[in-house]
């Protein structure tokens, strides 16, 4: 299978210099990225500013706006059978790129915000029966708004992350289908939890194989 990978955070910026962005070190969609890789699958990974290496045989496209990942995610995902949104993608920008830097001048600053594009949602739009999974990191009622998540934005399955996913090197998820039923869950080293879903999603789709999502 060849999967689409969204990863890491998204910048959006205020002048040359300042951005908005996510904490988020895009070791899960790395870790996934390479466990598919190992697993014999092809990888279009679409990541944000990161400080980690592409795994080797991947075919990586580096992005910093939320507008660069979108794009690059829709010129892939024609080729993909499944995509896969673990990218922490920042929701908002200013209305305004100022250009250079913006002076200070003793007086509070207000920043106009305007929402950015929903990339998962974009590419259910364009799902055509095939497997779109999304992430969800929720630091209350996770399971409900997980699935609120996964109705909103009309993906299959959605991965439900501990808050203390971000940064860490290790994590629990739950995959939660569009029931609300958990259909996969583990706990462990990213890379180990990659793995496993990767091994979930081969098992889904060699099932399903005349059966569009
Ligand atoms: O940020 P949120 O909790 O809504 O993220 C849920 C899912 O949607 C994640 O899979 C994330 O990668 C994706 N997402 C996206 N584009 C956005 C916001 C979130 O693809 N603008």
């Amino acid at each position: 299978m060849r999967l689409l990978i969204t990863a890491g955070p998204t910048r959006e910026y205020l002048d040359d210099v300042r951005f908005l962005t996510n904490g988020s070190s895009g070791r899960m969609g790395f870790s996934l990225a390479q466990a598919a890789l190992e697993a014999g699958h092809q990888v279009d990974l679409i990541a944000g500013p990161v400080a980690l290496a592409a795994p080797p045989g991947c075919r990586i496209v580096s992005v910093e706006t939320t507008q660069q990942m979108l794009e690059a995610a829709l010129a892939c995902w024609p080729a993909c059978d499944v995509a896969v949104a673990t990218a922490a993608v920042c929701d908002y920008r200013p209305r305004q790129r100022q250009p250079g830097k913006i002076k200070k001048t003793g007086a509070a600053l207000v920043l106009e915000l305007v929402e950015t594009p929903d990339i998962l949602a974009e590419l259910c739009r364009l799902k055509a029966g095939r497997l779109v999974v999304g992430f969800a990191l929720e630091s209350q009622n996770g399971r409900e708004n997980a699935l609120r998540k996964l109705h909103a934005k009309g993906c299959d399955y959605i991965v439900l992350n501990d808050p203390r996913a971000i940064g860490s090197e290790a994590s629990a998820i739950e995959v939660l289908d569009r029931q609300g039923q958990t259909v996969a869950a583990r706990s462990g080293p990213k890379c180990e939890l990659a793995r496993y879903l990767v091994q979930w999603a081969g098992g889904l789709l060699s099932a399903r194989r005349d059966n569009p999502f």
